[in-house]
């Protein structure tokens, strides 16, 4: 299947000038949500890690659905005050203005091993900001995987110093 034609493209949203990648309808498709998390999950499928971090929100949306596929925990990284216990917080620049992530203090251990899961990178504010959360708990982060990547925006070089996967990519 062609997950790639599933994909909306809705012109001119958020404001004029962006073309955003609209999910919702490969997930309202059931063979295509489903062989997403197939293929993603097949890329997966020789690193050793203990969790998958997901990005709130979009990325619960994947990151739930491949921890529960590949047997391993799920490790949510929320927008401000949403998580309840102790937290660890980081605020990161964003083309206009400032953005928030948190995580449980407790969430990883030293030495735990996780893979940060997101739908989209796009110029990987948020990916980055989530890489540093994880490894002031401690975590060593075996990969990031996203479904899009928006490759002109030229997040790898940001993010050099990982693995990095995606299955779609737009200009
Ligand atoms: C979008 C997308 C990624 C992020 C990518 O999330 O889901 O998380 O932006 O952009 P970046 O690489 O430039 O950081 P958004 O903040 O729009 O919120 P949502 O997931 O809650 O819809
Ligand atoms: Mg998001």
């Amino acid at each position: 299947m062609d997950i790639k034609s599933t994909i909306r493209v809705i012109e001119d949203y958020p404001k004029e000038g962006i073309s955003f990648k609209d999910i919702t309808t490969l997930l309202k498709n059931k063979e295509a949500y489903k062989e997403t998390i197939d293929l993603m999950a097949e890329k997966l499928k020789d690193l050793d890690f203990n969790y998958i971090i997901g990005i709130e929100s979009r990325g619960f949306i994947f990151g739930a659905a491949l921890a529960d596929r590949l047997n391993v925990g799920f490790i949510p990284v929320r927008k401000p005050g949403k998580l309840p216990g102790e937290i660890k917080s980081l605020s990161y620049d964003l083309e206009y203005g400032q953005s928030t992530i948190e995580i449980h203090e407790d969430a990883l251990k030293k030495g735990d091993k996780v893979v940060i899961v997101d739908d989209l990178i796009a110029t990987g504010g948020s990916a980055k900001a989530c890489t540093k959360l994880v490894e002031s708990l401690g975590g060593e982060i075996v990969c990031l995987e996203f479904l899009i990547e928006l490759t002109s925006l030229k997040a790898r070089e940001e993010l050099k110093d990982y693995k990095v996967i995606s299955l779609i990519e737009y200009d």
